[in-house]
């Protein structure tokens, strides 16, 4: 195998890697996959104005979020169920995280513990932890607690799954966990399992009968006050909505759509983004994701107002097709498109990617 020189020749090598069941999981979005599509199409309609004859020959690509240095302006993406890729998982997504000196997101639907993945980096400064709100609040309240105890630094709610989106690929294969694979974080402490169902996917059936549909801004409130970790609140399309989750105590925001899986139409989050920077971007760090493939695409969301970008697919292919090494590898292509991106369009530091930069 030719080493993969792109994140495209990674997605296109990973369908030898993976189930049928888990290539469709990680690959579908929601209905007729518009917005999937869009999340990508969209981006082609931003051009760059490069500036010349800048001196771009000391490059620095780190930048701080919520107050935290990062070596570049790249998260890892909460994304479920990891070791459907690789055996080692979110172990292996979490280590290359702190080597890159950057931050992973784990999913509470995360196939290792979020303890075990905390172990894992020696660096529990580099994850965050994704939360979706359960009916059970004691159950909520120990996760929230349990992520504190482990060293996260902080907490991304995710507000737009009140039920998940339908992805018809996985009713059809009726997606569930093969056995070996469990909800690290809740099979141990309250026997949750991803259900066997006959007409529809497991991951819908459990998100009906755990997630809490009734979750408002009030509940952001009620989170904060659970704990001293800053709130982030993933999954936001509109400027009001970002004011009323800053106003409800956000530290900040992820523009997202989730990664076109869950409302089928919802807007390309590139094009959503300037809204939403509009909006409070003066007041908190807005952050990003959906669709980015080439550095040239980070390059776009940070003159457009986001501090960061958060890469979701592309990881679970470089860890299907190559493990910690793929991952870690898919981050360096990025990195080294992001570098050569900014010193075409005459910008040395991140600080330097500003709105003229796009049109
Ligand atoms: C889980 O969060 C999913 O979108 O499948």
């Amino acid at each position: 195998m030719n080493k993969p020189i792109n994140i495209f020749e990674y997605e296109s090598l990973a369908p030898k890697y993976l189930s049928q069941m888990a290539l469709d999981y990680y690959a579908s979005g929601a209905w007729d996959e518009v917005t999937l599509r869009d999340n990508r199409t969209a981006y082609e309609k931003y051009k760059l104005r490069p500036r010349m004859l800048v001196d771009v020959s000391q490059r620095n690509l780190s930048t701080k979020i919520l107050g935290q240095l990062m070596k570049m302006p790249i998260l890892i993406a909460p994304m479920a169920f990891q070791c459907l890729a690789h055996p080692e998982g979110e172990l292996a997504t979490a280590r290359v995280a702190a080597d890159h000196g950057i931050t992973m997101v784990l999913s509470t639907m995360s196939t290792k513990s979020l303890e075990d993945v905390a172990l894992a980096t020696n660096v529990p400064q580099s994850l965050w932890f994704q939360l979706y709100v359960h009916r059970d609040r004691f159950l909520t309240r120990t996760l929230v607690e349990r992520a504190k105890a482990a060293g996260y630094q902080a907490l991304c709610l995710t507000v737009d799954a009140p039920v998940l989106g339908v992805r018809e690929r996985d009713r059809r294969n009726q997606f569930t966990l093969p056995s070996g694979l469990e909800l690290a974080n809740l099979t141990s402490m309250a026997n949750l399992e991803i259900p066997e169902t006959e007409e529809e996917s497991g991951l819908f059936a459990y998100v009906a009968n755990q997630f809490d549909p009734a979750l408002t801004w009030q509940d952001l409130e009620w989170l904060q006050s659970l704990t001293s970790l800053p709130v982030i609140v993933k999954g936001i399309l509109r400027g009001d909505d970002a004011v009323r989750a800053v106003e409800h105590g956000a530290k900040g925001i992820i523009v997202s759509n989730h990664g076109g899986r869950q409302l089928d139409g919802a807007i390309a989050t590139i094009d959503a983004l300037p809204e939403v920077v509009a909006a409070v971007g003066n007041k908190v760090d807005v952050l990003m994701d959906g669709g980015i493939r080439r550095g040239t695409d980070i390059l776009k969301a940070l003159a457009l107002g986001a501090k960061a970008v958060l890469i979701g697919r592309p990881v679970l292919w470089a860890l299907a097709v190559n493990g910690e090494t793929g991952v870690h590898h898919l981050l360096e292509l990025l990195r080294n498109e992001l570098d050569v991106a900014m010193a075409l369009s005459g910008c040395a530091k991140v600080e330097n990617i500003n709105p003229s930069l796009v049109r």
